[in-house]
């Protein structure tokens, strides 16, 4: 199990691997998780579609990410089935810390393509930490029905953290990208040692 987290996070690059305690915690508030992991979804469309508002003569960018938008509503009309199935009903949406503490990272100044890069980059990395997380899931659930559910999100947003990333190289030149992208995994890193694990939250 440890050997197959740490491969993951040098797939994913990310800096810290998510504490075990997490996915035990996860595991025994199943609804407040699909609840708080319905509105990740919601979240992740509704980031592609402003992106596609904000940049609408990126032509790679509106393409790729109109075919993310529905993958992600997809993901969504799922977390809504497995809560219906178990009884449960949606519910409100929580405070995201993990997310607004990442948007306050966004750079203010710079050009547009910069800033361009900086949303790319960080839903590039929302991607690659639900990714490490579903494979927990899909790796400690005792529910089968779950764990297969978990394991598909895996490989998806595996693919969408490859999406923003060759957008963000699109758009802003190779080195650039890369050290930007060193400095957003030190801060995710640093973000998320401060949150505590709480019971009903994917982050
Ligand atoms: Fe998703
Ligand atoms: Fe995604």
């Amino acid at each position: 199990m440890k050997e197959e987290t740490s491969t993951a996070d040098k797939m994913l690059h990310l800096k810290l691997p998510t504490d075990p305690r997490w996915v035990d915690i996860a595991s025994m508030h199943i609804k407040d998780i699909l609840v708080d992991h319905a509105y990740c979804e919601q979240k992740a469309a509704s980031s592609c579609i402003s992106l596609i508002v904000g940049f609408p003569e990126k032509t790679e960018l509106v393409d790729m990410l109109t075919a993310v938008v529905a993958e992600e509503w997809g993901h969504f009309e799922r977390v809504l089935e497995m809560l219906k199935k178990r009884g449960y009903s949606l519910g409100p949406q929580r405070k995201d810390e993990y997310v607004l503490a990442l948007v306050a990272f966004v750079i203010k100044g710079g050009s547009r393509d910069q800033r361009l890069v900086d949303q790319l980059l960080m839903n590039a990395l929302i991607e690659a930490r639900s990714c490490e997380r579903f494979k927990l899931l899909w790796k400690n659930i005792q529910d089968e029905e779950l764990s297969k559910f978990y394991y598909e999100l895996m490989v998806s947003e595996a693919a969408h953290y490859v999406n923003f990333i060759t957008l963000a190289k699109l758009y802003m030149p190779d080195d650039y990208v890369k050290r930007r992208w060193q400095e957003w995994l030190e801060e995710e890193a640093r973000i998320l040692k401060q949150l505590e694990i709480r019971k009903d939250r994917m982050h």
